[in-house]
């Protein structure tokens, strides 16, 4: 017992010294804090907001160390030079202490128990400061005497010569390998094993390998990845280009600047784009624009779009060119929503568009806002094959109560945009971020036939995008990239003989549908349907979806739910339903796959979805500046390469 107990103590103290899933502060392993931490890098120029605070622990198993200092000093130094106080440094008055406690949990025995750890706080933050100067330097934080944290910054030395004038991210949210294999396999006709056609993906000069670890997480959710992508700078969960501090405000933690932000401060005629298939205000959309520690502050984003952060004078935000994607419940003033967005943008000169008509009708020479629908755009599987499910969802984007029936997708949107951004932009140039959100949404809940649907119509605008530019003279000088912000453990290990699975009676049975090895077969996708199509250079979708034997596919972590393996031709599916008020969490929902089997959960009960995995995603590069994308690189790696691409480095 008593030997025990030793171990116990010993693990405890322990436990604070390693990285753990419990943490005070992310980015904070001691007792003083300084964000941007330890390893952050900087592109020359780039804005950022210094915090620093010094913990106090009230109580909980970390020692006490009495008042939190408000002596601490902070110092930064070029390697190789003497530390200079940081006011000196920056040229900026000393900025005033702050206090404030917070509280968290220091595992789940202490969530359990309800018992959360109190740290007092002394703070101070330093706004809108720049280095230019390439370079190690070495920021340090001295508190409580004679105590120090010291972060090593790195400002790239990117070079400041622009060879791109045009910049299209395309983010496949959620997209790994694995899924563009399957879309692949349906979409695409093979002949004893090789394929007939190509992906477009299939055609860029240049693939590499991104980690989308975040900065406290290995596993990253897609606010933390799309600031990475967009800022070179990997933060918290939940956090939009903020290092998360322990105050209690969301909007008061230490910012930095994004790619559109440095773009348009130094280019105030430069065209930006925006398009999303998810709701405007979610997180990847969110992350060109919006500063918050929390994601969900939905009327900070849309204002964000508007106006820029009012309260931090960082650069004269004068909104986006192109502003295309879903989300009414954002933009129509309601509990959620503070103001009336649709009339504010209409006064700045935006023309608004509801509907794919007025998309496609809608002069060229202005700002374009367009809201297609009420929370998430259907997907392409039923905007395209199961039409019916667009009806009575009372989703059209005025709020009237109708449908949303005149749907533009991603490609439609992207053409569009381009035309915009090129007609406004002339020769100072442009960048746009597509996101075709709903591979991530359609995995989540483990409906792969929308996913995958929804994977091919990125594949097919990006194809569209290549023709498109080419018609125009431009493609030569425009960087084009596809890449995700993080996976899912998604892949596919046979087929399924779906008559068979019906025809079973028992749960176990039903399992010996499944083919593996040489019983996978082939693709039952690509079946049938117009041979031309199935052969040429040309748009790709599957044939049809349902056919008898379909894909055995799985993600690696997922709620109780049952599989039957077919197409859910009733709309989007809902693999497991809450059992609302008992401590069973959420449980398999019969009727989304009544002939299936049970397959329990791997997750806690409380989750009704997949989750995201570790896995690396794929980057696909072509245009100026491709090679910088190859071999293995960093998240934040695709902000340095489209900022050197765009010349965006004031490097001294
Ligand atoms: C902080 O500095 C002031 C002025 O030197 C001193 O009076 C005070 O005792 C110090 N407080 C702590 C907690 O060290
Ligand atoms: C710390 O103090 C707070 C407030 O008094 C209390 O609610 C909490 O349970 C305490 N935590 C621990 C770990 O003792
Ligand atoms: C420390 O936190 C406790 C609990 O919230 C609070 O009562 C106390 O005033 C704080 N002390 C300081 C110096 O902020
Ligand atoms: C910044 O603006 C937001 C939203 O307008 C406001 O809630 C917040 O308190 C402001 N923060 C600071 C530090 O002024
Ligand atoms: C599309 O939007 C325009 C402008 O708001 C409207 O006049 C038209 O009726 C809409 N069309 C459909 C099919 O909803
Ligand atoms: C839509 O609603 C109408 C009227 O309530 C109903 O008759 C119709 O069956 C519904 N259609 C679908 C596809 O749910
Ligand atoms: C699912 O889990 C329950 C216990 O929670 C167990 O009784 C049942 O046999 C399991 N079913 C399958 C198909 O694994």
């Amino acid at each position: 017992m008593q030997a025990l107990s030793f171990l116990f103590v010993i693990a405890a103290v322990i436990s604070f010294t390693a990285a753990q899933t419990h943490q005070r502060l992310g980015g904070c392993p001691d007792l003083g804090c300084v964000f941007p931490p330890d390893q952050a890098d900087f592109l020359p120029g780039q804005f950022f907001d210094i915090r620093l605070e010094v913990h106090s622990p009230i109580n909980g198993s970390e020692a006490r160390v009495g008042e939190p200092d408000p002596n601490f000093t902070f110092t930064i130094a070029k390697k190789g030079h003497e530390g200079v106080p940081a006011t000196k440094f920056f040229g900026q008055d000393e900025p005033k202490l702050e206090h404030w406690d917070f509280s968290w949990y220091e595992d789940r025995f202490a969530e359990d128990a309800h018992t959360p750890s109190v740290v007092n706080v002394t703070s101070k933050i330093f706004r809108r400061v720049a280095l230019k100067e390439p370079g190690e330097y070495e920021a340090t934080l001295t508190y409580y005497g004679t105590r120090k944290t010291v972060a090593n910054w790195l400002v790239r030395k990117v070079p400041t010569k622009r060879r791109a004038k045009n910049v299209i991210l395309f983010i496949g949210d959620g997209m790994t390998t694995n899924m563009i294999t399957a879309a692949r396999l349906i979409a695409h006709k093979s002949i004893n094993g090789k394929y007939m056609t190509k992906m477009a993906l299939d055609k860029f000069p240049v693939l590499g390998h991104q980690m989308t670890h975040s900065m406290d997480s290995f596993i990253t959710d897609s606010a933390n990845s799309a600031t990475a992508l967009y800022s070179g700078h990997k933060t918290t969960v939940n956090a939009l280009n903020v290092y998360v501090d322990s105050s209690k405000s969301p909007f008061d933690d230490p910012k930095f600047e994004t790619i559109v932000e440095i773009f348009r401060r130094q280019h105030p005629n430069a065209g930006v784009g925006i398009l999303s298939t998810a709701f405007l205000a979610d997180a990847t959309p969110a992350a060109l624009t919006a500063h918050t520690s929390k994601r969900g502050e939905y009327d900070h984003v849309i204002s964000t779009f508007y106006e820029g952060l009012t309260n931090y004078t960082w650069t004269e935000w004068t909104g986006p060119d192109v502003l295309l994607g879903a989300g009414a419940e954002n933009f129509l003033k309601s509990e959620e929503a503070s103001r009336e967005y649709y009339d504010l943008f209409a006064k700045k000169n935006y023309n608004v568009a509801w509907n794919k008509t007025a998309l496609q009708k809608a002069p060229n020479e202005d700002k374009l806002l367009g809201v297609f629908s009420k929370s998430n755009l259907p997907v392409w599987l039923d905007r395209n094959v199961y039409t019916a499910n667009l009806l009575n969802k009372t989703n059209y984007p005025d709020g009237s109560g109708r449908d949303a029936d005149d749907l533009p997708g991603l490609k439609e949107m992207t053409l569009k945009a381009i035309d915009v951004l090129h007609q406004r932009s002339g020769k100072e140039g442009w960048f746009m971020m597509a996101e075709a959100a709903s591979i991530d949404k359609q995995m989540h809940t483990l409906d792969y036939d929308r996913a995958l649907g929804d994977l091919l119509e990125l594949d097919d605008t990006v194809s569209a995008t290549i023709n498109k530019l080419k018609c125009m003279g431009e493609l030569e000088d425009t960087l084009i990239l596809v890449t995700a912000d993080h996976g899912h453990g998604f892949d596919v290990t046979g087929s399924v003989d779906t008559k068979y699975m019906e025809a079973q009676h028992d749960d176990r049975s039903k399992r010996n549908a499944i083919g593996y090895y040489e019983n996978s077969g082939l693709s039952q996708y690509t079946v049938g349907g117009p041979n031309s199509l199935r052969y040429s250079e040309g748009v790709h979708f599957p044939s049809h979806w349902d056919p008898r034997y379909t894909l055995h596919s799985g993600v690696v972590a997922f709620p109780d739910h049952r599989e039957n393996y077919e197409v859910h031709k009733d709309g989007p599916r809902t693999p497991a339903v809450s059992t609302k008020g008992d401590k069973m969490g959420n449980i398999a929902n019969y009727k989304d796959a009544v002939t299936g089997y049970l397959v329990n959960g791997t997750l806690p009960v409380d989750a009704s979805q997949g989750v995201h995995s570790l896995t690396d995603v794929p980057v696909f590069a072509r245009g100026p500046c491709q090679e910088l994308f190859g071999g293995v690189i960093n998240s934040i790696d695709i902000f340095f390469g489209m900022a050197e691409c765009l010349g965006l480095s004031e490097s001294k």
